[in-house]
């Protein structure tokens, strides 16, 4: 999708892509991620991708996943045998790695344990993958099987402390597995696996930058909208701030944003939003008021998923209402990122387990008459802030903390109404003044309050309170994916606990998650 320069011999017409193809795991857009992060461009594909769609890409290198299942099973999934005989590198990682070792020959055996977590890895076999890591270091695994022969011709490059086959490799061929995940930040000499796998092993330059994805996609927009009118979904959030921007640069005034206020939003931010998107980065700005709607969409509607749907259909419905008032509107701009597409799982891959019905993805309705506009679809959500900067947008913008797209309807648990919307407003003011207020260094990645539905007995003045839970999430993370729960100061901790209690009617406890993801979510429903 991005016309650059690898600087290689040949003309290629799109920049050295690496291909993943994605057998389920939860992590396969942390792949995606640390393959960018090395400035090579990556795409994920379904595990079964047919030869023909891998080549398109011109892979310069392909990457297998892990995944949830068993190579050993009677339908394990597999891939295009063309894959591992096309003399393009391939890198498998667990599941990855063991599908390599079967199909080419390798010995596997199921184990009677999974081994989880974190383990030794210990180097045994001089390899370009292993390159410049130390010969003793800390690795995440998880697996069920074990390679306990490489195929021939594969050599052994690393082992875990237990005797397991850890990272294998066939040099001449450029083919690798590593039964660890280089992707994890636990993994200490992950990075460099990758980065030697791509630059040292593929030969892929490094050469994948936020400008040339900005240049690239307003050109496309420019050629995609040619005249046509353009509508906008901006939530306030950065990713639908950078798509507008994004839209706007290539097409100008022909572009309308259409601010929806859900009343799902937190204090005073409805306004905010229409004022940074009016004054600040001069866009077209319609303000819907559409409370009452969600509202009612939401009654007596306890379960998450029926919440996110209804949210995202009503979304879609309100827009294609205000598009019609405008003449000639074909398009409709959405802030969705990789993380939704992929982490949803609604486009093509069979093989993962669904987590969330994440928002911009909820599923459009058939009579949808808009096409939809999607510049952010590859990126995750630290590079839509770096496209932000390089597209000069201001750091309130930039650099606000991620909101779901349901709103603070997934931060009410059970019966989303108008009273109770207001009690986690108040209570989410405390969390994110406060948290503010006290300028920690490192700030949180994100924070905020839930409303329980559960209610506890409790003592106020003199008198017995029965009332609701609330509770505090602070999370630190680097893109939502997995995360690690914030150590708050206690002090920090008291004050917003004293505060919610004090000055919130209806509440009379307040708890503190400390779960990280997974195995929670970040947000609780
Ligand atoms: P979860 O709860 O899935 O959240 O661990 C991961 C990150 O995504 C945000 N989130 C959403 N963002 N639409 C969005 O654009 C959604 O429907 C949605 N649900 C969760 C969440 O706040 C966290 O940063």
């Amino acid at each position: 999708m991005v016309t650059a320069s690898i600087g290689e011999a040949g003309a290629r017409t799109r920049p050295a892509t690496v291909v993943i193809l994605d057998f389920g795991a939860q992590y396969s857009q942390l792949i995606a991620r640390r393959v960018r992060e090395a400035n090579v461009y990556s795409e994920i594909l379904p595990h079964d991708a047919p030869w023909s769609e891998i080549a398109k890409r011109e892979p310069a290198a392909i990457v297998l996943t892990g995944g949830p299942e068993s190579t050993l099973a009677p339908d394990a999934l597999g891939i295009d045998p063309q894959v591992l005989v096309s003399g393009v590198p391939v890198l498998g990682i667990c599941y990855g790695m063991q599908l390599i070792a079967r199909d080419l020959g390798g010995e596997l055996v199921r184990s009677q344990h999974r081994e989880f977590g974190a383990a030794t890895l210990e180097i045994v076999g001089k390899s370009p993958l292993t390159e410049g890591a130390p010969e003793r270091s800390r690795a995440w695994m998880s697996h069920g099987d074990t390679v306990v022969a490489p195929p021939p011709s594969f050599q052994t490059i690393a082992r875990t402390a237990s005797g397991v086959v850890a990272a294998m490799g066939d040099e001449r061929r450029r083919i690798f597995g590593v039964q660890f995940h280089p992707e994890v930040a636990h993994t200490e000499i992950g990075k460099r696996v990758i980065a030697n796998f791509l630059h040292e092993i593929a030969r892929i330059p490094a050469s994948w930058q936020m400008e040339s994805f900005v240049d690239a996609t307003v050109a496309q927009i420019r050629e995609r909208v040619g005249a046509g009118r353009v509508i906008c979904a901006l939530s306030g959030g950065v990713d639908s701030a950078v798509a507008a921007t994004l839209v706007a640069r290539a097409i100008g005034s022909q572009l309308t944003c259409i601010f929806v206020d859900t009343g799902l939003l937190r204090a005073n931010e409805g306004d905010a939003v229409v004022a940074a998107f009016r004054d600040v980065l001069h866009l077209n700005v319609v303000r819907v008021d559409a409370q009452k709607r969600f509202l009612a969409q939401l009654t007596g509607v306890i379960d998450p998923e029926v919440k996110r749907i209804r949210i995202g259909h009503e979304f879609i419905a309100i827009f294609e209402e205000e598009s019609r008032k405008f003449d000639g509107v074909q398009f409709l701009v959405q802030g969705t990122l990789y993380p939704d597409v992929i982490e949803s799982k609604t486009p093509d891959s069979k093989a993962g387990h669904k987590i969330k019905s994440h928002h911009n993805v909820g599923g459009l309705p058939a009579t949808m008459a808009l096409e939809l506009v999607e510049p952010l679809r590859s990126l995750f959500k630290d590079e839509v802030r770096e496209v932000g900067r390089v597209l000069g947008l201001p750091p309130a913008i930039v650099e606000r903390q991620p909101f779901p797209g349901p709103g603070l309807a997934v931060r009410v648990l059970g019966e989303v109404t108008a009273q109770r919307l207001e009690v986690v407003r108040a209570a989410d003011k405390i969390v994110t003044d406060e948290i503010e207020a006290a300028a920690l260094d490192p700030k949180p990645w994100q924070y905020f309050a839930v409303l329980t539905p559960l209610q506890s007995v409790g003592v106020m003045g003199d008198g017995r309170t029965y009332a609701n839970l609330v509770a505090v999430r602070a999370i630190t993370s680097e893109d939502g994916m997995t995360a690690d729960w914030a150590r708050l100061p206690h002090g920090l901790l008291e004050r917003i606990s004293t505060r919610i209690v004090n000055e919130v009617a209806g509440v009379n406890r307040v708890a503190f998650d400390i779960t990280s993801k997974p195995p929670a979510t970040v947000e609780w429903e």
